[in-house]
């Protein structure tokens, strides 16, 4: 009789065993796609898709750890910003760019808010009290949107982490949208985008 209570708990015990290895790679796997599918780089950069691709589409967006960005090709260039507008968080990658004096800018497509591609200056026109102009000029509010530099390398592009130790306007909504909201997206193409 206590042989067989013995063997009975010996088959418990293994039973737990069995069932705690098969939890912890599952508890693994729902942290890793918490980063919304995207794959990063031993070096710490994240990759965003093929450079052919995005040259093709205009433009891409992406979660990286959550936070939406996108990524434009907009002359020759890429540029890489958070896709949340830092006014009231329209979304960015359905805006039109537009050339203001020589710089590349989105348009945001809820007040027309104008950001540079460049920089993540907010834009404005208006007249400078120290340098008095009869009509207004376009003028920096200084850097508003966070951007993300882009690397290109071997056909792929890439961006590099957020330095989360300097903080922009544009964090507020990025952090907003981060778990969800009606734009939650992963990779998907301009003209994905808009259908
Ligand atoms: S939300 Fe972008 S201009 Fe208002």
């Amino acid at each position: 009789m206590l042989d067989l209570i013995i063997l009975s708990l010996h088959f418990f015990i293994c039973f737990l065993i069995s069932i705690a290895i098969w939890c912890g790679p599952k508890d693994m796997e729902s942290h890793t796609s918490s980063t919304g599918g995207a794959e990063t780089e031993p070096d710490g950069l994240i990759f965003i898709g093929k450079e052919e691709d995005i040259k093709k589409s205009q433009r891409i967006t992406a979660k990286i750890n959550g936070r939406e960005i996108v990524v434009f090709y907009h002359e020759g260039k890429f540029n890489a910003l958070d896709s949340r507008c830092y006014h009231e968080g329209g979304p960015l990658c359905h805006g039109e760019i537009e050339d203001i004096n020589g710089q590349a800018c989105i348009v945001c497509p809820w007040h027309k808010f104008r950001i540079t591609l460049e920089t993540g200056e907010g834009l404005y026109e208006g007249i400078n009290p120290l340098e008095p102009t009869p009509t207004p000029k376009w003028q920096s509010k200084g850097v508003k949107q966070r951007i993300h530099k882009v690397t290109i390398d071997n056909g792929n592009v890439y961006v590099s982490p957020p330095d989360l130790s300097v903080s922009f306007d544009s964090d507020y909504f990025a952090d907003k949208y981060k778990n969800g909201g009606e734009l939650a997206m992963g990779k998907q193409s301009h003209s994905e985008a808009a259908e």
